[in-house]
């Protein structure tokens, strides 16, 4: 029997907390009491999470794609803020221990001098939370393999090797193989609501969402929130010195911190075209019009397109670029530098932010643990996972293709119950009906996707049914669906 309450789930109440650090009846941090049965999630607010991986120095497309509108988001009164160095994400991607501290340090102290007030969000550091390794377990152990063969990144380190001629998998450690999987623990152990990233991370948080909905369908409970990526339409990508986009991978960043003579400097460098002075330049094509308006106002934008139509001599350009920039991070560096100076304040800052968020993965930890069996020997279990004893034979809403007598294809939708949710239209050929009947399954929750399938297949001119019921259905054969494909792809 499986419960699905609309999109972001219903909290049917804690389970109990027996073992580890939650039977200690006490958060490990605070030596507060803790109370896994009344504490309510907060339904009222958004949550919205984001990770940062500390591998590396900020540069100032960081500051101005991520760290500043994260900020000025975080501040918003309607959500809820995480924010949270990804400290295990970095032993992915290197293996310089001095590499994964110096940069956890330097991205705390950049976050923290550009304005987040870890008062008011929740600033972490990922390995302070015991309970998101403890999670990867559990959803690798229901996550498809197949689902993570179809990773981007895995996939184009497989195709690296294949053109080198090499083993496919050589140098491939598992560790990037499992990304995915530790991603989705980061996300779903907050019930995050939205994810803003960026494009090339759009795939890990589908993953997320099915392996959350995986999850919550094999227990027969909304454990999960179901995840939505959030990109950012109207945050510039900065171009770095080159005119690429700004990025560590093409060597071509401005760090954020540099003092200000080196500030100058990186400026002075940036990559102009031969154009003399008095000659009109073009602002749109321009990697320094562009950085410059990052930074300015409408207004200050409006008359350096002005000054590029007059012909600004490139170096007068980069003098005001500087200007500009040097206005906006002199008082943060200020902030930044006496921050770094002093780990030992962002040590404590950290951890007391995990202690905040812990308030919440240590209760959603222990309902987990109950859940998948791992609990008191004396302890009952909860009345959904009664009902789900035998996941494998639990019923499932069923998709069929037929004939009928006309000669004509058709597929129907019933649900578990055996009520008839959607009846196709007919169609001529049997391959227009499946393909049409595969799109709605692999659409699953996505009540945008299944809306616009249905206009396809639906019979014209009659009602269809409650879209929510038809949409519950097909996640639910999504989710068995991609269980299946374990081992196939
Ligand atoms: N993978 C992300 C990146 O490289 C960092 C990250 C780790 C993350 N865990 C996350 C982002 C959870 C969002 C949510 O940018």
């Amino acid at each position: 029997m499986q419960r699905v309450h609309g999109p972001y789930g219903v909290n049917p109440g804690w389970g109990s907390a027996e073992r580890g650090a939650a039977g200690s009846g006490r958060f490990p941090y605070t030596g507060r009491p803790l109370q896994p049965h009344r504490r309510p999630v907060s339904h009222d607010k958004r949550r919205i999470l984001t990770g940062i991986t500390t591998s590396g120095t900020p540069h100032l497309g960081n500051y101005v794609g991520a760290i500043r509108p994260a900020i000025a988001a975080s501040r918003r009164a309607d959500a809820e803020s995480f924010y949270f160095l990804a400290d295990y994400h970095a032993l992915i991607k290197t293996g310089d221990p001095a590499r994964v501290q110096q940069s956890t340090l330097e991205i705390a102290a950049s976050w923290l001098a550009c304005g987040l007030d870890p008062d008011k969000v929740f600033f972490y550091r990922q390995s302070d939370i015991p309970e998101i390794p403890e999670l990867t377990w559990f959803l690798t152990c229901v996550t498809a393999k197949g689902l993570l063969n179809r990773a981007h990144a895995y996939k184009a380190a497989v195709d690296a090797n294949e053109t080198a001629s090499e083993d496919a998998d050589a140098g491939i450690t598992a560790g990037l193989y499992m990304y995915p999987v530790l991603m989705a623990a980061d996300i779903l152990i907050f019930n995050a609501h939205e994810v803003p990233v960026g494009r090339d991370q759009i795939q890990h948080i589908e993953m997320a969402r099915d392996i959350g909905q995986r999850f919550n369908h094999l227990y027969g409970n909304e454990y999960f929130t179901l995840p939505a990526a959030k990109i950012e339409e109207n945050v510039a990508t900065l171009p770095g010195t080159d005119g690429r986009k700004m990025s560590k991978s093409y060597d071509n960043t401005i760090p954020l911190w540099l003092p200000a003579k080196d500030l100058k400097k990186a400026i002075l460098g940036i990559v102009t075209d031969s154009r003399a002075p008095g000659e009109p330049k073009d602002a749109d094509g321009s990697n320094l019009f562009a950085i410059y308006q990052a930074f300015a106002s409408a207004e200050e934008a409006a008359a350096m397109r002005r000054a590029f139509e007059d012909g600004i001599a490139w170096g007068d350009a980069k003098q005001k670029l500087f200007e500009r920039v040097e206005a906006e991070l002199a008082p943060l560096r200020e902030r930044y530098d006496a921050l770094a100076a002093r780990p030992e304040r962002i040590e404590e800052l950290l951890h007391a932010g995990a202690c905040k968020a812990r308030e919440r993965s240590v209760p959603l930890l222990a309902r987990l643990r109950h859940a998948v069996g791992i609990r008191a020997l004396g302890a009952k279990g909860v009345a959904a996972d009664v009902a789900a004893v035998d996941l494998h034979a639990a019923k499932l809403p069923v998709l069929k293709s037929y004939r009928e007598a006309d000669g004509k294809f058709y597929f129907k939708l019933a649900g578990a119950d055996g009520a008839v949710l959607l009846q196709s239209r007919a169609f001529d050929a049997p391959k227009d009906a499946g393909m049409l009947a595969a799109a709605l399954v692999d659409a699953g929750d996505d009540a945008t996707a299944v809306t616009g399938l249905l206009a396809r297949c639906a019979p014209v001119g009659e009602p269809v049914q409650s879209i929510d019921t038809i949409v519950s259905a097909l996640a639910q054969l999504k989710a068995d669906k991609l269980a299946k494909q374990v081992g196939k792809d």
